[in-house]
Parts: structure tokens; C-alpha cells; sequence
């Protein structure tokens, strides 16, 4: 992977800085919603999976070394494709995996293809509505949709709110879980459930809890460059801010069965 200028560090949005950084779970439940994530999404041997949004690979390479599925890894960022490949070839998962080239907002796979799909703090970034559809879109009937996105716990601050979302994430939307719930209902899911939580990625039990024995190379890859040091002297005061106001919620539908009607309510 070629070195990034201390330009484009600068320019980097801050889930791709951090995956430059080497870090492996990048969304706002962390590692805890993750693992309730596939709790709920029971996957069994041999199920087709899409993990949209993949990043770095992570939940993709626990999907199949943990569950045997078998998973399709997509990722608008050539950087993150990059660095899931990378993850991917080293967990020796490469049979059972395949990253691809994918929009969340147009996904290129017919109705039906998948028994779940997976999108981790990903739909925040587009068109929620149009998003939701396509996941829905590409699951089979019968089949599971499950989320994290981030929420607002309680009503922000006009401060915290225009940090977080006005210079941190700048065209970042969310709001509160009775919206997701409305959003993933309007797609067409059924039997909606949301868990939610505090947002503890950036805090420091957040961070040794999700990278574990990675965090230190994470910590000095942070170190070594003045660039790398100068973006995180930035984000971090600006991500305190917010943070207090900010939470993850996990939304888990199911796409009806074929020949029934959705119920939307
Ligand atoms: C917050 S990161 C989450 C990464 C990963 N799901 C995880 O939880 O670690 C958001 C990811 O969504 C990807 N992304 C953003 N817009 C996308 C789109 N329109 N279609 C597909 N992926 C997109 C980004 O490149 C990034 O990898």
C-alpha cells in the first residue's frame, strides 16, 4: 500500500484514518455490538453472507472463520478493499471470503442473493432510505438485515451537534433509534429490533477492548509519523465534544417471507 502524503492524512475522513492507522473495528458499537451482531444473525455453515461497508474486513473474516459462511466484503474505498484484502489473505480466510468493488445506494447483486447482510455504520453516510432498501432489496425472503448506526442518546448540544456533524463527519445523518426503526421498517423488515448503547470507540477502555492485543501497534503506528499525530491532536478534542451526547444502535429485521405482507407498523 503506498505511503499517503501528509496532505491526504490531512483530507482522510476519520474511519479511514483510522484504518491507515491499523485499527480493526471502526464503527460506534464496537467489538460488543459486533458480537451481538452475530449473536442475533445465528449464521449457519455455508449461509451467504454481504457485509457491506466492510472496511478493514473484520466482521467479514469472523464470519467466516467463526460461522463457515460464505462472504461477500464490499467497500466503496479503494483503501479499505485494500486493506480488508490484506486482513483477509492473513487470517487465511481467502477461500471464503471475496472483497468487492460495492455502493450501498445501487448494490450490484440481484434480489434475493444473500441470507444476511450486514451493514455496520455505513447507511449514515448516503441516502438512509434508498440504502435501507437496497439491503433489504438484496436479502431472500425469510433472510436477516442487521445494522449499527450511530444515534444521539440525548438531545446534543447546538456545539456538540455542529462538531460532530458539521466538522468531524461533515454529511453524516442520524438521529434518534425511533428513526432507524422507521427507516429499516419503511425498507420493508419485519419484527424490527434495536439494542443501543454509549459510544466508547474513541475512549480508552472503548479502544483496548475492541483492538486487544492490537492496540499497541496501533499506538505506535499513531506515533510514527507527525502527520498521523497532527490529525489525531485534531480529531480528538473536536470527538470529546460529541461524544457524551453519542450512541450506537443495532437494528436487526427480517425481510418477510415470500407472499406475505410487510408490516410497517
Ligand atoms: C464507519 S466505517 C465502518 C467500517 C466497517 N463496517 C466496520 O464496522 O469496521 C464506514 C465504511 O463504509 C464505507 N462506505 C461509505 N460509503 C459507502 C457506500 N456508499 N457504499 C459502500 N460503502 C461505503 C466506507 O468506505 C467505510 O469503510
Amino acid at each position: 500500500m503506498p505511503t499517503l502524503t501528509a496532505e491526504q492524512v490531512q483530507g482522510l475522513d476519520p474511519y479511514a484514518f483510522l484504518a491507515v492507522l491499523g485499527k480493526r473495528v471502526i464503527h460506534p458499537g464496537g467489538r460488543a455490538s459486533t458480537d451481538r451482531l452475530l449473536e442475533l444473525a445465528a449464521v449457519r455453515p455455508g449461509e451467504r453472507v454481504l457485509d457491506i461497508g466492510c472496511g478493514v474486513g473484520t466482521t467479514a473474516i469472523r464470519l467466516a472463520r467463526d460461522h463457515q459462511a460464505h462472504v461477500v466484503a464490499a467497500d466503496i474505498a479503494e483503501l479499505m478493499r485494500e486493506r480488508a484484502e490484506t486482513n483477509v489473505t492473513a487470517a487465511g480466510v481467502t477461500a471464503q471470503v471475496r472483497v468487492e468493488d460495492a455502493d450501498i445506494r445501487s448494490l450490484p447483486y440481484p434480489d434475493g442473493s444473500f441470507d444476511a447482510v450486514v451493514a455496520e455504520a455505513v447507511t449514515m453516510f448516503v441516502s438512509r432510505r434508498r440504502a435501507a432498501a437496497e439491503l433489504a432489496r438484496v436479502t431472500r425472503p425469510g433472510g436477516r438485515v442487521l445494522a449499527t448506526e450511530f444515534c444521539w442518546r440525548r438531545p446534543p448540544t447546538e456545539e456538540a451537534r455542529e462538531v460532530f456533524l458539521g466538522q468531524v463527519c461533515p454529511g453524516m445523518r442520524f438521529d434518534s433509534v425511533e428513526e432507524w426503526v422507521e427507516i429499516y421498517g419503511g425498507a420493508g423488515l419485519v419484527d424490527i429490533h434495536t439494542e443501543s448503547g454509549p459510544f466508547e470507540m474513541m475512549s480508552a477502555r472503548g479502544f483496548l477492548a475492541d483492538e486487544r492485543s492490537h492496540a499497541p501497534a496501533v499506538m505506535a503506528r499513531t506515533l510514527s509519523r507527525p502527520a498521523y499525530v497532527r490529525k489525531m491532536a485534531w480529531l480528538m478534542p473536536r470527538m470529546a465534544r460529541a461524544i457524551p451526547y453519542l450512541g450506537y444502535v443495532l437494528v436487526v429485521g427480517r425481510k418477510p417471507d415470500a407472499g406475505t405482507e410487510p408490516n410497517t407498523t
